[in-house]
């Protein structure tokens, strides 16, 4: 692994934003953009931005580790989904999403759907809970879902089309959303 040319520019100016000997403080950041470019985070990615800021390699591999955001296998070429599944969303039907994904993409969490293009994992609160059952996915979360919406969500995905973000009961939607209500 190696970052690209413009990844390395970047990671170089964040390492220059901590004081001498405080370098350590960007790896979330770096960690971030090794995931962004490769799609996930390989052991070759973790070693060499704990190479670059001077820090043993076991040590970034406990930051990675530690916070579900990085994925530490290959995902899905389209979307990887993280599915809430803490209280709200549980009880207000994260299980109902469970079973979408595991009909749409695969059986098993982190298993890579047959076209390649998904993958899943149920994860801990997101910190939508008001908006139950969530999702994420990449940067976006997609709120107030039902079986039929996310099922959408995905066959639009597949097609090539990004739905918008954000609660998908129209709640604060300037106008309608698309898919199912
Ligand atoms: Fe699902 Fe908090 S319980 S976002």
């Amino acid at each position: 692994f190696a970052f690209t040319p413009a990844n390395q520019e970047w990671a170089e100016a964040q390492i220059t934003k901590f004081p001498e000997g405080r370098q350590a403080s960007a790896i979330i950041p770096l960690l971030w953009r090794a995931q962004e470019q490769e799609g996930w985070l390989s052991r070759p990615a973790i070693e060499y931005v704990a190479d670059m800021l001077g820090m043993a390699h076991i040590r970034a591999l406990e930051v990675a580790t530690f916070y579900f955001m990085f994925q530490l296998q290959p995902v899905g070429k389209v979307a990887h989904v993280q599915i809430c599944g803490t209280t709200s969303c549980m009880i207000c039907g994260a299980e109902d999403l469970i079973s979408v994904c595991r009909e749409k993409i695969a059986d098993r969490p982190h298993e890579i759907s047959a076209d390649g293009k998904f993958s899943w994992e149920e994860v801990e609160c997101l910190g939508a809970c008001t908006n139950a059952p969530m999702i994420q996915i990449g940067k976006d979360f997609y709120e107030d879902l039902t079986s039929e919406k996310l099922g959408w969500i995905l066959d639009e995905l597949s097609a090539g089309r990004v739905p918008t973000p954000g609660p998908q009961n129209g709640r604060y939607a300037a106008e309608p959303l698309g898919g199912p209500t």
